[in-house]
């Protein structure tokens, strides 16, 4: 082995061994938890009656006092979950129904099937309105 196979030889090994290093593999918890913590909320819309329908159903619990998420469930101020992509349709029947543990891992969420016409309008005005304040449309 001359000088130069050498030298290519080394090099890949530290190519190999900072390759390693710079994508380790992360448990998925851990990866949850970084993401919930780089959740930036700039503000919600605490001064619609949604927010009170919120609190008294207990949302917030699971997904933080300002839709951040927490140790129980996913922040709702997240792409993800953007109007375009979660039409109001598709939250009432996720709220009515529950949800099955699906992109998180924090298990299922559990339904609301007696939630009233009135108070599941407002939560998803606020909810919507909430995530547009944040620039997710
Ligand atoms: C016991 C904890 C818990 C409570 C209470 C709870 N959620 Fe959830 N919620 C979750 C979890 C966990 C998920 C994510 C499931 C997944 O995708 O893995 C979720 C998902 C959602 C989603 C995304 C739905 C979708 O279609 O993917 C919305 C919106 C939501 N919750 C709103 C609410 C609202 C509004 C309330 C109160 C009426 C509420 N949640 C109460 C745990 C909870």
């Amino acid at each position: 082995m001359n000088i130069f196979s050498n030298l290519i030889l080394t090099s890949s090994v530290i190519t190999l061994l900072i390759g390693c290093k710079a994508t380790p593999k992360m448990d998925p918890l851990e990866h949850q938890a970084m993401t919930i913590k780089n959740v930036n909320v700039t503000g919600i819309a605490d001064h619609l009656p949604g927010f009170d329908v919120y609190k008294q159903q207990g949302c917030n619990a699971c997904h933080g006092e300002k839709l951040e998420g927490g140790l129980k469930g996913p922040p709702i101020i997240f792409a993800l979950y953007s109007p375009s992509s979660h039409s109001d349709a598709r939250l009432d029947k996720s709220i009515r129904q529950g949800v099955k543990q699906d992109h998180w891992y924090f298990g299922d969420m559990p339904g609301y099937p007696d939630m009233s016409k009135q108070d599941m309008k407002q939560l998803i005005n606020f909810i919507n309105t909430s995530l547009k304040m944040n620039d997710f449309f």
